[in-house]
């Protein structure tokens, strides 16, 4: 077995980098190497210094967008706890202030390389970074709810509480989002491209359509069947990454149909919530989809949660019916507005605008005693 004793060392700071070198040569292979290199090396335990230029928060992003399964310790010569608090929350594992606590910083990667090699013989577990959920919208069948519920699940998310949440809609030849938010957009997801390899929260920020009323950030579809073609699986997955880091929900749309973007949205998701109708197709479809993922090797189990959509007095079965049925919990149930929804969406007006609104409609009424609920 190969013992990892390399450490690559990121960032300019000339009396840090000299007490890492006098306090860690003997033990440890020590690469100093540039920012636009980093894509160039194996990285498992990056120590990022604290420089005169960039910004930390990007140095970490950088390194953990090429390699989003390194160790990254910070190093600075303050201490700056407003600092150590966004470093965690973007996923970087330890911080030291040197010369002060080089001991402790030497303790640490033994520590950490031990733990690592540990993790390597024991288990497949993913690294679960950056903080940020992903809860991504599914369904077998098409026309189910998926892009209205899950455009005001994300609108409610956004005005009932601080956090930060982006909505991502992956139906890139169709598109969707945009009809439910009333938004006009003339960028995409597409624009990314060019970064995708460095994506940051800037960069997300940047491309991201606000909804005006919540402040949602939207991330639209190009809804060009040319340009979709250009978006890769390895794209979504950077796309995911880079999102968990700068955001604490991310709320996926995904198509109907099954490919290897979506499978990579599937299984980059905390949850996935399967939008159903009460009736025996459904369950039908839901059956089928249980199959596909089997075979995918998707493990959908302890992370599938039902909504119940278009629920009204003249459905074919009830939500007993279903928990019957079907082993997974039912995360909600959305009643039928047929009425209501299309006069808001002609309109042009989203399902929510406010946070204490008074008058809203059943639909939106339902996800935000779901959204509430899911908060607590
Ligand atoms: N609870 C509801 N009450 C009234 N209308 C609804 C409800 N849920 C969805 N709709 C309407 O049903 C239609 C289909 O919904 P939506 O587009 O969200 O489905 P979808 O699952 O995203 O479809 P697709 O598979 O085509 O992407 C839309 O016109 C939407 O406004
Ligand atoms: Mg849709």
């Amino acid at each position: 077995m190969k013992k990892i004793n390399e450490l690559h060392v990121i960032g300019e700071n000339e009396l840090l980098y000299e007490s890492i070198q006098a306090q860690l040569n003997e033990e440890f292979q020590i690469h100093h190497i540039l920012t636009p290199d980093v894509k160039k090396h194996a990285i498992h335990i990056a120590l990022v210094l604290k420089t005169g230029l960039e910004s930390p928060l990007d140095l970490v992003q950088i390194v953990l967008a090429e390699h989003p399964k390194a160790a990254i310790v910070f190093i600075n010569d303050t201490q700056d706890f407003d600092l150590l608090r966004d470093l965690t929350k973007i996923g970087v594992t330890n911080y030291f202030v040197l010369p002060v606590e080089e001991e402790m910083l030497k303790e640490s990667l033994n520590n950490l390389i031990e733990t690592r090699l540990q993790g390597e013989l024991g288990s497949s577990e993913v690294f679960k970074r950056g903080g940020g959920s992903v809860f991504t919208f599914y369904s077998g069948k098409g026309g189910s709810g998926k892009s209205l519920l899950s455009t005001v699940f994300a609108q409610t998310l956004k005005l009932e509480s601080t956090a930060k949440v982006l909505y991502i809609d992956l139906n890139l030849q169709y598109g969707g989002a945009e009809t439910f938010l009333g938004l006009e957009s003339n960028r995409s997801i597409i624009d990314l491209i060019p970064v995708i390899h460095e994506l940051n929260e800037h960069h997300l920020r940047n491309i991201a359509e606000k909804e005006s009323h919540s402040g949602l950030d939207v991330l639209v579809s190009p809804r060009d069947a040319e340009m979709a073609e250009k978006i890769d699986q390895e794209f979504i997955l950077r796309l995911m990454r880079a999102s968990k880091r700068s955001y604490d929900f991310i709320i996926v749309d995904v198509p109907t149909w099954m490919e290897e973007r979506v499978y990579t949205a599937l299984e980059e998701s905390e949850k996935i919530y399967y939008v159903m109708n009460l009736d025996t197709v459904a369950i039908r479809v839901l059956k089928n989809v249980e199959t596909l993922y089997q075979q995918l090797g998707i493990n959908a189990a302890d992370r599938m949660e039902l909504v119940i959509n278009f629920a009204g007095k003249d459905n074919e079965l009830t939500k007993k019916d279903i928990e019957r049925f079907v082993s997974y919990p039912v995360a909600s149930e959305i009643r039928r507005d047929l009425k209501g929804v299309q006069s808001l969406i002609n309109q042009g007006v989203p399902l929510r605008k406010e946070p204490k609104e008074k008058k809203l409609i059943p639909v939106a009424k339902d996800v935000q005693k779901w959204v509430r609920y899911m908060l607590k």
